[in-house]
């Protein structure tokens, strides 16, 4: 629980954190994630999209609806998080128009509590953060590979491999900051030009896959406890194989009821002394007025 606010987390208390330790985010999708992530000590819960593939099972983060957002958002805000708690914007839910992204990001703040959203994306989303903003929504930004454009970067890429690209990195995250943003998470990119971004805006940075100079660092929740049933990506640090040990736990379950060693005694409601002999005959009085009663589950 070592560094944790006893207060609930606000946007001002991150943003008061640039270059003051590190700030630690960690992604939920449901109550029991959420008060693990809080009881952790993370800064931040982000209810990211990429429940879509740890959660939902699908490939990509693409498929996950608005919708499906806020039910999951609504589960993360009922554990009560101290932690800050972010709707991820899903894709399609502020690409159509500014006045649609306005609605959803309100969705996530009005029907799910939450504190913020975060978009994908620099230059091209001006515009949208600028009129979320203007609706007293707190946006965090996303730059280098951001998953939704999956299809333009040809998949999973680490971005920002040359100076052009990774001064043009630079500078939608300056415009990010210049716009607003209370902070930006850089992922999939070189240390090296995280540790540029980091230097350059006056918001934290929030890594993933981005090395060790940013201000602060996330990881999907799943990946880190071993529960996202594919190898994860090299950035990920393993701390826990807990599908491992739940399939175990789960495996003992079976073999138990199997071998009728589930539920025991103790495991068990009885009748108080008496009641069920009471019962019994009752039942048998009934039953005799139909005597060969087939599946009559209460004769002694
Ligand atoms: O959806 C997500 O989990 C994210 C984090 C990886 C930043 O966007």
């Amino acid at each position: 629980m070592s560094g944790q606010a006893s207060h609930r987390t606000t946007v001002p208390d991150i943003k008061a954190r640039k270059s003051v330790g590190k700030i630690v985010m960690l992604t939920a999708c449901d109550a029991p994630t959420a008060r693990m992530a809080d009881d952790a000590g993370a800064d931040i819960i982000l209810v990211g999209d990429s429940l879509a593939m740890v959660c939902l099972g699908h490939e990509t983060t693409l498929s996950v609806t608005m919708d499906e957002m806020i039910h999951h958002a609504k589960a993360v805000k009922r554990a009560r998080p101290r932690a800050l708690v972010i709707g991820d914007m899903p894709y399609l839910s502020y690409h159509l128009s500014v006045e649609e992204a306005v609605r959803n990001a309100g969705r996530f703040v009005a029907q799910a509590g939450c504190g913020g959203v975060k978009i994908e994306g620099g230059r091209k989303r001006l515009r949208t953060i600028e009129a979320i903003l203007g609706a007293e929504i707190p946006v965090m930004g996303h730059l280098g590979l951001t998953p939704q454009s999956y299809h333009v970067m040809g998949g999973f890429r680490v971005q920002a491999r040359t100076a052009e690209a990774a001064e043009a990195l630079v500078r939608e995250a300056q415009l990010l900051a210049a716009c607003g943003v209370f902070s930006i998470v850089l992922e999939g990119v070189p240390a090296e030009v995280a540790q540029i971004v980091t230097a350059e805006v006056p918001v934290p940075t929030i890594g993933i896959g981005a090395g060790p100079h940013c201000d602060g660092q996330v990881l999907v929740t799943h990946d880190v406890l071993g529960l996202s049933g594919s190898e994860p990506p090299r950035f990920v640090r393993r701390y826990a194989d807990l599908a491992s040990a739940a399939t175990l736990a789960l495996g003992s379950f079976a073999e138990d009821v199997r071998g009728g060693r589930f539920p025991s005694e103790a495991e068990s409601y009885h009748l108080p002394q008496g009641a069920a002999e009471e019962l019994r005959m009752r039942i048998r009085a009934v039953l005799g007025e139909v005597p060969e009663a087939p599946g009559n589950r209460w004769r002694s």
